[in-house]
């Protein structure tokens, strides 16, 4: 018998780089999904339709050489590894609307996907916070990189119109209905962003440098015990740290301006957030700034700024009407600028994970 499931992408409206600094999020889930379809069978066996690639493999710790198995693999050793039980073989089939290397979090919503579908057909008991955390420590440990808990949060908890805020130092998250928001369209700067890549890590280390020397952790601190302390941490360090608080009071004014459906105040924050991660924490390229900055000057639109980890990925961008035949002119640019072409679709917020 077939088992059909689906679990969508998401985008992060304000909070970037805040999750693993203990951090305020407020990311959703989007109607672009990974699909995925589960079969009892004698072997493990993985499939990808995207990619036209079949790979079998068992369950233990050993690294496959495609890079997409190991998001499979890795979320079923775990899985096994939490429940203490053995996982029985299965064929999986996997497709996808979601680009991969966006920074729409395609390897969570891959990951999320495979733990929720086996922990259904098994009955496995386990909420969706627990089935966020195992994928989070499968993508820390098996595939080696080094995320937050944003992203499954997201992919496993997300309600259709409506942000999560999360609480990254606890874990506590509240949805935010986001009644009348703007048009939100996804922009595909066509340079792959690969979190694996090592200047993401680079950035929590440098993170974890400036808490040591200030001896406290973000969320105990505030702008004035910063300030203080700017000589202490030198020019780098003072300018990530400064981009994680100040980003996490944007977090709080932007669920104010949601509940007030002041957009042009949402835009004003998401713009700010743009600038702070050129500025201060710099995970921004020139590719993703050409755009914001175009972007936000198309009438209509109220912000647009890169999400997800940076150095490549996608713009967002909020707006009170269509801007897909203004993009079309920002590509032709775009594309004579940098030889690489966007892509761009206009996206809705979505649920989490479920079987189909
Ligand atoms: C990636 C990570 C998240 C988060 C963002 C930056 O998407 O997977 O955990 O850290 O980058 O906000």
């Amino acid at each position: 018998m077939k088992h059909r499931f689906r679990s969508p992408g998401r985008i992060n409206l304000i909070g970037e780089h805040t999750d693993y600094n203990g951090g305020l999020v407020l990311p959703a889930a989007i109607d672009k999904y990974t699909y995925i379809t589960l079969e009892e069978s004698r072997h493990f066996m993985a499939y990808t339709v995207n990619l036209k690639e079949r790979v079998e493999f068992s369950l233990n710790e050993k690294k496959e050489k495609e890079d997409w198995a190991n998001y499979v693999k890795g979320a079923i050793f775990h899985l096994a590894k939490n429940i203490k039980k053995q996982i029985r073989p299965f064929n999986i089939e996997i497709s996808s609307t979601l680009p991969i290397g966006a920074g729409l979090s395609s390897s969570a919503s891959l990951m999320v996907g495979i733990i929720y579908a086996i922990s259904k057909i098994e009955n496995i008991n386990l909420d969706r916070e627990r089935i966020a955390q195992i994928a989070h420590e499968a993508e820390n440990e098996f595939v080696g990189v080094n995320c937050g808990i944003m992203d499954q949060y997201a992919v496993a908890l997300a309600k259709k119109d409506s942000f999560i805020l999360i609480d990254a130092s606890s874990g506590r998250y509240e949805y935010i209905y986001a009644k009348g928001f703007p048009k939100i369209m996804i922009i595909d700067s066509g340079i792959k962003h690969k979190l694996s890549s090592g200047n993401y890590n680079t950035r929590r280390n440098e993170c974890e440098e400036a808490t040591k020397i200030l001896g406290l952790q973000f969320k105990d601190l505030n702008k004035a015990f910063l300030e203080s302390k700017k000589n202490l941490l030198g020019e780098n360090l003072y300018k990530r740290a400064k981009h994680v608080v100040e980003e996490n009071e944007r977090v709080l004014k932007t669920i104010e301006a949601i509940s007030r459906q002041n957009w042009e105040e949402v835009g004003r924050l998401v713009k700010a957030s743009h600038a702070s991660l050129r500025d201060l924490f710099e995970v921004s390229t020139v590719e993703m700034d050409f755009l914001v900055d175009n972007i936000n000057k198309i009438d209509g639109v109220y912000g647009s700024r890169m999400i997800g980890g940076g150095f490549g990925g996608s713009v967002i961008a909020l707006s009170k009407r269509d801007i897909r035949n203004d993009l079309k002119g920002i590509s032709k640019i775009y594309q004579n600028e940098f030889g690489v072409e966007i892509k761009y679709y206009p996206v809705k917020l979505s649920s989490g994970v479920r079987k189909m």
